[in-house]
């Protein structure tokens, strides 16, 4: 089982509380981690499966570059915004996830090559390989990267690299973004995510953001209505 970030953030507290908190520790963007690591175990998982069995491959192979479109919109967004952040805190830090980076391009584009020509066995190389890397960066950007900058920057500072970093979502891509995150995510980080929204973004701009929440939550719809009764306006 893949091993989930709680920064101990309580999304049920009041809502200055909250909207403070989310600012202050870049909660969105590590609450995002959860949905990689959660994708690429279950990619992985199936994989591997498919590797024995020999069932059709499509599926997952769709999945798979959903996952590297979301993965483009992480490397584009803390490449603008927290590397430079970083690095004007504690010169050079930053390239070693830089080269990271360039590192899981390289293992999308492996993947993409796969897709023209799809064999189980070399995808399965191929996911657990991607896994091992994409956990191992995210752990990294955990513990060291991101608490640079939560502990050292301004919530103001934080607030500008968080709107540079979503602006890396091609608003066209946005739908796509909502459907793969938040079936990945757990109620908890779920509620954080739209509380995050409802204060980023403009209430129009929300009020879309919304439909496609209830679409990609799903069953959990009604327990999000509860727990954020805004929503229901
Ligand atoms: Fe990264």
């Amino acid at each position: 089982m893949f091993n989930k970030v709680d920064l101990g953030v309580e999304s049920t507290g009041s809502w200055s509380d909250f909207e403070k908190k989310i600012f202050r520790l870049l909660t969105l963007f590590v609450v995002s981690t959860n949905a990689f690591r959660r994708d690429i175990f279950q990619i992985d998982t199936q994989a591997h499966s498919l590797a024995r069995s020999g069932d059709d491959m499509r599926p997952l192979l769709d999945r798979l570059q959903v996952l590297g479109e979301v993965l483009d919109y992480h490397a584009k967004g803390e490449e603008a915004a927290v590397f430079p952040a970083v690095d004007k805190l504690t010169p050079f830090v930053s390239q070693a996830y830089f080269i990271d980076h360039r590192e899981l391009d390289n293992m999308v584009n492996g993947l993409e090559t796969i897709r023209k020509a799809p064999d189980p066995l070399t995808t399965a190389r191929a996911t657990a390989v991607l896994q091992s890397h994409l956990r191992i960066h995210l752990d990294k950007e955990d513990v060291h990267l991101y608490p640079i900058l939560r502990e050292r920057t301004t919530n103001e500072r934080q607030a500008s690299i968080a709107k540079i970093m979503s602006s890396k979502i091609p608003p066209e891509k946005f739908p796509t973004f909502t459907q793969w995150l938040f079936p990945l995510l757990e109620l908890n980080d779920q509620i954080t995510v739209t509380k995050g929204w409802m204060a980023l973004m403009p209430p129009p701009v929300f009020a879309m953001a919304k439909q496609l929440i209830k679409k990609s939550a799903a069953e959990n719809w009604a327990k999000l209505t509860q727990q954020i009764p805004e929503l229901t306006n």
